[in-house]
């Protein structure tokens, strides 16, 4: 049986990627916060509908010290690690107290690095180990008001970069998949005018919606993507390209 750990796997984009994995025969580990609810909802409706496999729910709060012992003692078995969890905050880099800019880094880019560290064992022992991490297309050019934001999703490409280089020989691939804008509570600040605004400015002519996003997250996971390693793929709709 093949597992994945899904950080993230409560939020919009996190639950789209799990339904599509449990629909090609994945076993899940979810890791949730603060909706715990969603995902017992979720791992109930997919026993039903795949008996076969198994999804076991993990809550783990990202700024509390002991979230990686919490997920690395769950998880017996490995073979893909997505990480789609992910915060952000809008004001000047001027503006932003410590305490914030701690969170963003632990959610965004510590604890998953973290985690990578201590499962890369695991991951090496599934002689074709995947991760995806969730970047965004703001990593490559930024974007004012969310400066720790972008610095973060940045950083998450290089680290892709630099980390596929040293498990390659271990048939571990490690990519990042950065969205533009996606039709989630993410960008619930948005006013419709606002949000009218900003798909006119992507070539496609509308966000992308959580399967646009899906569908290359399963796309790396397959044994056929082993020679895809260190890349960014940015899927965007053409916007800021
Ligand atoms: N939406 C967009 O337009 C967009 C664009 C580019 C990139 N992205 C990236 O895509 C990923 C998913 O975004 P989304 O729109 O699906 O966001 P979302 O719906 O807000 O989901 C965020 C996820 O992160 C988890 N999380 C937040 N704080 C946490 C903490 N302290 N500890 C542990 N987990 C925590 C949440 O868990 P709980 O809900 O259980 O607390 C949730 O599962 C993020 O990395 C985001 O940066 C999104």
């Amino acid at each position: 049986m093949k597992w994945a750990l899904i950080l993230g796997a409560s939020g919009a984009i996190g639950q789209k990627i799990s339904y599509d994995l449990a629909k090609s025969g994945w076993s899940l580990y979810l890791q949730g916060n603060q909706h715990l609810d969603q995902l017992q909802k979720n791992a109930a409706d997919w026993r039903c509908q795949f008996p076969k496999q198994d999804f076991l729910i993990i809550a783990a709060d990202f700024n509390q010290t002991d979230c990686i012992s919490k997920i690395v003692e769950s998880i017996f078995s490995i073979d893909a690690l997505i990480a789609a969890q992910g915060i952000t905050d809008y004001r000047l880099f001027s503006q932003v107290p410590k305490a914030k800019f701690d969170q963003l880094l632990n959610v965004n880019l510590k604890v998953p690095l973290l985690l990578i560290q201590q499962l890369q064992e695991k991951l090496a022992q599934s002689q074709n180990g995947r991760i995806v991490l969730i970047g965004s297309v703001y990593g490559k050019r930024g974007s004012a008001m969310e400066v720790i934001y972008s610095t973060l999703k940045g950083a998450l490409s290089a680290f892709a970069q630099a980390y596929a280089q040293e498990v390659a020989s271990l048939g571990i691939t490690v990519n990042v998949i950065a969205p533009g804008a996606v039709n989630t509570p993410m960008l619930a600040q948005f006013s419709a005018a606002n949000k009218e605004q900003l798909r006119a400015q992507i070539p496609m002519g509308r966000l992308a919606e959580g399967e646009d996003i899906s569908y290359w997250v399963h796309a790396l996971l397959s044994p056929q993507a082993q020679y895809l390693t260190g890349q960014t793929l940015y899927i965007t709709g053409g916007w800021l390209e």
